[in-house]
């Protein structure tokens, strides 16, 4: 571990934007599904590590509302490696007692039903689970995610809205706002993605593709995190 990592002073959740894959696997002339593959292996690691570091919540951006626009090959062969990861990661997820939340439409029509089917057999195993929370953002869009709140609270029929009763309508209800938004590959911006939660995140962005994306340079951005003087909109 770093020796300049505060381990007193961790973030409770980590949301990674994994960005790269394409661009990893273009250079190396392999085709894009490859770059996906890839990143699994990091993704992989990046969750044994934030429960070695003792990371609370950790939410990965995996496929946003508007990646239905990409190749339908792609499409199809991320929807494959989500199938290939719950078969793969199941067993050491329940051994590590990692529990698995899905934010997002994943439960749409579009979505490949035996994805849906492996996505159930992980949420469902792993329910009961108390260690790392690991929040996959699969078919995830922010603005959507608050239309849904809205959605929700106009069939409650509530007249008046705390930021709290709102908060409890997203997919990430009863779960704390990411202190830190990690987004790899060099891109800065948010691209839809928790645009509720993020209000006072911290953005941390890396030139590393997310297939190279190793728990040293996932440290180092903790580092990074760590130097930021958070003052939500107080001062000294
Ligand atoms: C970003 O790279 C990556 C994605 C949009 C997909 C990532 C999805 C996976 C690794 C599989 C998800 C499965 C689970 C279970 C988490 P990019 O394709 O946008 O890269 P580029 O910007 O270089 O083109």
């Amino acid at each position: 571990m770093r020796e300049d990592l505060d381990l007193t002073r961790m973030p409770q959740h980590v949301a990674i934007i994994m960005d790269g894959n394409g661009r990893w696997a273009k250079e190396r002339g392999m085709l894009r599904v490859q770059g996906h593959r890839a990143g699994l292996e990091s993704l992989r690691e990046i969750v044994r590590h934030s429960q070695r570091l003792g990371v609370k919540y950790l939410t990965v951006y995996a496929f946003s509302t508007e990646n239905w626009k990409r190749p339908k090959d792609e499409v199809s062969g991320i929807f494959k490696l989500v199938v290939k990861y719950v078969q793969t990661e199941l067993k050491e997820l329940c051994e590590n007692n990692v529990r698995v939340n899905i934010l997002g439409n994943w439960d749409d029509l579009s979505v490949p039903q035996e994805s849906k089917d492996s996505l159930k057999v992980l949420i469902s195993s792993t329910e009961n689970n108390t260690g790392l929370n690991f929040n996959i953002a699969l078919n995830y869009g922010g603005r959507a995610e608050i239309l849904k709140a809205v959605g929700e609270l106009l069939a409650e029929g509530a007249d008046q809205v705390s930021e709290e009763t709102f908060a409890a309508h997203l997919y990430t209800a009863g779960m704390p706002d990411p202190e830190v938004i990690i987004r790899t590959s060099g891109e800065n911006r948010l691209s839809n993605f928790l645009t509720w939660q993020s209000a006072y995140s911290e953005i941390v962005l890396t030139p590393v593709y997310w297939p190279d994306f190793t728990p040293d340079e996932y440290e180092k951005c903790i580092v990074e995190f760590q130097k930021r003087d958070r003052r939500f909109g107080g001062h000294k």
